[in-house]
């Protein structure tokens, strides 16, 4: 089978990681540091399967025109890909759900909305949670306990200041409090099959959770605090129900769904959707899969997926290593050493994400300069999580760039977990 991954990060490279074991995998358009990368647009490239990495092409129905097309495309169509493109919808559809989610409101951006937002900002108890509708690579959202803050926020977001069109609609919910987990599905239009392994992100860009919210500075799976049993849980809390809903909105959601619950002491909450593989969840998650990933993701979107999803009891770590400046105004071109040592640390993979070449157009490039915020995704695998964060963290040491910067505790209380709980 050949397949197409689309999309050019670390996601995308680990996607093309783990196909490449049983399929041709070309990238599109992939970067300097992925074999495989072609600048080919991806409606003139010709594979057995289409497989969409980021939420970008999909809001803008990409799968739509593949499918128009005759191809076989793992990825949902725009109107699936809403529920990450409008959270305002994605909040509709899981109340209808049933789904347990924070309480809500939905504001846009005429007088009236403006006046309605302010007003029911006060009527909450902080943290005050903000959220833009649209897409915003995760930055969208602010929680913070000031109520001066939060009315600022809903101005800056409502008159397109902050994110554009993103927050000219927003969401403000209920604040709740509670450790985070993500949960991966495959669904194939009727179906969702999870990979049962839960996943955690650190969100923010500084040590003990500190600083704004980045697309993700590292990860671990599995969790200690989330067994298989209570991955099954989260699931027919969130999965089949929504499925169940969007199929009665005619809407054939075929791809992956991914839910970030937060576990509070009222119990699990749904905090959101993304109709795609978490970025870095994927690279924690994907090589551990045991199945024919390419057959697996065809089935399920041919609507066809009948396999239970096999996951290694290893535990992965990754840790983002970001250029100086990240989030807010990266710095590019820098020249990255030590690749080689890093990938020779048993039990390490090196995923490259905002990568450019150092000799020019070649790709794969044997040197590598940074390319973007966060430039490579170092991740170990072990038989547990202290294992395997140790061995991330050895190659993380053996990497260089001038203000390369990472975070130190990435799944540093998990090990601790994962240890206590042995
Ligand atoms: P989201 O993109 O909706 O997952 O939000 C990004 C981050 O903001 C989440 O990972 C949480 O850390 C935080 N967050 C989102 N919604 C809430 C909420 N209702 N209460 C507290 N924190 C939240
Ligand atoms: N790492 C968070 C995300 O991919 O949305």
């Amino acid at each position: 089978m050949k397949v197409c991954v689309v999309g050019q990060g670390g996601r995308e490279h680990a996607f093309a990681s783990v196909l490449r074991r049983t399929a041709e995998v070309v990238v599109t358009p992939g970067n300097a540091g992925i074999e495989g990368s072609i600048s080919t647009s991806p409606e003139e490239t010709e594979a057995d399967l289409f497989v969409i990495g980021p939420e970008g092409p999909l809001a803008d129905g990409l799968a739509d025109r593949l499918r128009a097309d005759g191809r076989l495309v793992f990825g949902p169509g725009a109107d699936g890909a809403a529920l990450e493109s409008s959270k305002a919808w994605m909040k509709e559809v899981v109340s209808a759900a049933g789904v347990p989610t924070a309480a809500y409101a939905t504001f846009d951006s005429d007088p009236a909305g403006h006046r309605a937002a302010h007003a029911y900002l006060e009527t909450l108890p902080p943290p005050y949670v903000i959220k833009t509708s649209g897409l915003a690579a995760g930055k969208g959202v602010l929680v913070t306990d000031e109520l001066a803050q939060a009315h600022a926020d809903v101005d800056a977001k409502l008159d397109g200041t902050s994110f554009g069109d993103a927050g000219r609609s927003i969401v403000i919910e209920e604040g709740m409090v509670g450790p985070e987990v993500s949960l991966f599905a495959l669904c194939d239009g009727r179906r969702a099959t999870l990979l049962p392994t839960a996943v955690r992100d650190h969100k923010r860009i500084g040590d003990g959770d500190t600083g704004p919210n980045t697309g993700g500075m590292g990860c671990v799976s599995p969790l200690a605090d989330v067994d298989r049993a209570a991955c099954a849980e989260l699931a027919a809390l969130a999965f089949e129900p929504t499925l169940t809903e969007l199929t009665r909105r005619r809407v054939d959601y075929r791809g992956v769904l991914y839910a970030g619950f937060m576990l509070t002491p009222d119990g699990p909450r749904l905090l959101e959707f993304n109709v795609r593989f978490g970025d870095p969840e994927a690279q924690v998650a994907l090589p551990r899969i045991e199945n024919d990933l390419a057959l697996l993701l065809a089935g399920a979107a041919a609507g066809e997926l009948t396999d239970e999803i096999r996951i290694s009891d290893d535990a992965m770590v990754c840790v983002v290593c970001a250029a100086e400046g990240y989030p807010a105004a990266p710095r590019t071109g820098d020249v990255i050493t030590g690749l080689d040592r890093a990938r020779g640390v048993p039990g390490v993979t090196v995923f490259c994400a905002g990568v450019g070449a150092g000799d020019g157009q070649t790709v794969p490039s044997a040197s590598l300069v940074t390319g973007g915020g966060r430039v490579l995704n170092v991740c170990g695998r072990g038989p547990d999580v202290a294992v395997a964060r140790d061995r991330a963290y050895e190659a993380v040491r053996q990497l260089h760039w001038p203000g390369m910067t990472y975070r130190t505790d990435i799944a540093a209380a998990e090990a601790t977990a994962a240890a206590v709980s042995r």
